[in-house]
């Protein structure tokens, strides 16, 4: 079934180079089996390992999951912990699986905040995975769109105060150049699950141009085929870009 789908995928030729995902409703998922949240979190786990998958399997090249806001600091101390515990467990799992898929792993978002050992985990995931062209996966994790800009905008600042920025030349480039992204080509299709209407401080800035897609499915249900259905909706969709269609 799904391998039909990766077939008519692969017929239309037109791949998003790089897809983001919001993985929303993990909460849910446990509430509605009367289990503990952080149970959903874990459930979770094993949609982030179909989508990677799927990406590398459709010739995605860049897939950048929303794993932690820096909002969900404010969640309560016995989840984040859960939480933190299941990120250094998904690395641990998935590091040697991942470097021999060649997936190049990224962090992006302010890690300072993280704890000792969720630092040496994730410091360790970038290191052994760094050579991984395949698929480029930035786990987004005490990440903020605002904070993120702001950054941008402060190093502007500072390089400007030192001489080595003229501010008449500052532009989208030189401003899109000192984001987490610098590497990437923005988003092309933003996949959202558990059918909220919402960005939630993800990306704002690289969103400008890129499809939505927002399904029902909460995130622990996601499978490889509820992604090439996303890409498979994108396909059909008519991207303008603010010009007019030819
Ligand atoms: C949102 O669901 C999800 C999160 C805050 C965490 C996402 C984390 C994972 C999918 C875990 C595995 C990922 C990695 C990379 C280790 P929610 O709790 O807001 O759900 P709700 O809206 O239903 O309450």
């Amino acid at each position: 079934m799904s391998d039909d789908l990766l077939r008519r995928i692969h017929a239309h030729g037109s791949v998003p180079t790089h897809i983001a995902v919001i993985m929303d409703g993990n909460g849910r998922w446990a509430k509605g089996r009367a289990l503990p949240r952080p149970l959903g979190h874990h459930a979770g786990m094993r949609a982030v390992r179909e989508v990677i998958q799927g990406c590398l399997d459709a010739g995605v090249g860049v897939l950048s999951l929303f794993a932690f806001s820096q909002e969900n600091w404010q969640r309560p101390a016995g989840e984040i912990d859960a939480l933190m515990s299941l990120l250094e467990e998904y690395i641990a799992r998935e590091v040697d699986n991942l470097r021999e898929k060649r997936v190049g792993v990224r962090i992006l978002g302010d890690l300072g905040r993280l704890s000792p050992s969720a630092r040496r985990a994730v410091d360790r995931v970038m290191a052994e995975t760094a050579g991984g062209t395949e698929l480029a996966l930035n786990l987004c994790i005490s990440y903020s769109s605002r904070a993120e800009i702001a950054r941008a905008a402060r190093q502007l600042a500072e390089d400007a105060v030192a001489g080595r920025v003229d501010p008449a030349e500052i532009d989208e480039e030189a401003l899109a150049r000192r984001l987490y992204t610098a590497p990437w080509p923005d988003p092309d299709l933003l996949i959202r699950t558990s059918g909220e209407m919402r960005i939630s401080n993800f990306l704002l800035w690289q969103l400008a141009y890129a499809e939505l897609y927002v399904t029902p499915v909460l995130w622990p249900d996601f499978t490889r085929r509820h992604l090439f259905e996303a890409i498979l909706e994108f396909q059909r969709r008519d991207r303008r870009f603010g010009r007019v269609s030819v």
